[in-house]
């Protein structure tokens, strides 16, 4: 059975205090009872914090990157076994804006993913449209060559530490959410491609997120698709309402 999961990408937001805030509210409003993976990805400098504020909670930490090296002068970045310190087993990799603002290609993409998985870490692999990849019926072969370039070097093994999420550029802070079709019929593209490369079993016990405007009035019937195992929520994140509105009606 695929695992349910709803992960809050806070990307550049909230200092110290704010996080313990932001945290605490998170540990009184999220439901107990869930039976889905709850993930939060503070920024680095609050991850230590993070771990042990939320220590003997249902709630997990993730890290929104790392360096594809194990240690060296690589000054401002962050290893893996750095994060691993701390308590950190999960990075979110690929995502929209280290593509996009960062220059992060596949090839970098997939260096970091061999690394996060050698060190026994569980990976949020992120990709996505751009708007005219869509608007010229383009999506499919740009988030197949994404899945192909950056991922699918992997072992068949490696998958149990493997979550996608495929988050349409077009959708991200824009308000403009795929439509629960939409996401459906790309999810089940995405199966498709990873079935047909690693089979069946790898295929069906994958979970697909999907990231992009997802917001407590949309969240239900986005999750309720066949395909879309969870989400992977940005400004949502940032209020606990709204997150645990989230988490509650997956
Ligand atoms: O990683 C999740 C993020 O890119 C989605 O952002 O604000 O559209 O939910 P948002």
């Amino acid at each position: 059975m695929r695992q349910k999961i709803v992960a809050g990408n806070w990307k550049m937001n909230k200092n110290a205090e704010e996080t313990e805030d932001l945290l605490n509210e998170l540990i009184d409003k999220l439901p107990e009872d869930t039976q889905a993976t709850i993930i939060v990805a503070p920024s680095f400098v609050n991850l230590a914090s993070a771990v042990q504020h939320l220590e003997f909670t249902n709630i997990a930490v993730a890290a929104q990157n790392m360096h594809q090296t194990d240690s060296g002068a690589f000054t401002g970045e962050v290893s893996a076994d750095m994060l691993k310190s701390v308590g950190v087993n999960t990075v979110i990799l690929g995502h929209s804006e280290r593509r996009s603002y960062f220059g992060e290609t596949d090839a970098l993409i997939a260096d970091k993913t061999s690394t996060a998985l050698r060190n026994d870490m569980t990976v949020i692999f992120c990709f996505g449209e751009e708007l005219e990849d869509r608007k010229s019926g383009n999506h499919f072969n740009i988030v197949e060559n994404q899945l192909k370039d950056g991922l699918f070097h992997i072992s068949d093994s490696d998958w149990e530490k493997i979550v996608l999420a495929y988050e349409p550029v077009w959708a991200i802070g824009t308000g403009e959410t795929a439509s629960p079709d939409q996401a459906q019929e790309m999810h089940a593209f995405i199966r498709e491609t990873v079935r047909s490369k690693f089979g069946s079993t790898i295929a069906e016990n994958v979970s697909i997120l999907y990231g992009g405007s997802v917001k407590p009035d949309n969240s239900k019937e986005i999750f309720s698709k066949a395909d879309v195992d969870g989400g992977l929520i940005g400004g949502a994140a940032l209020k606990a309402s709204d997150f645990a509105a989230i988490v509650s009606g997956i």
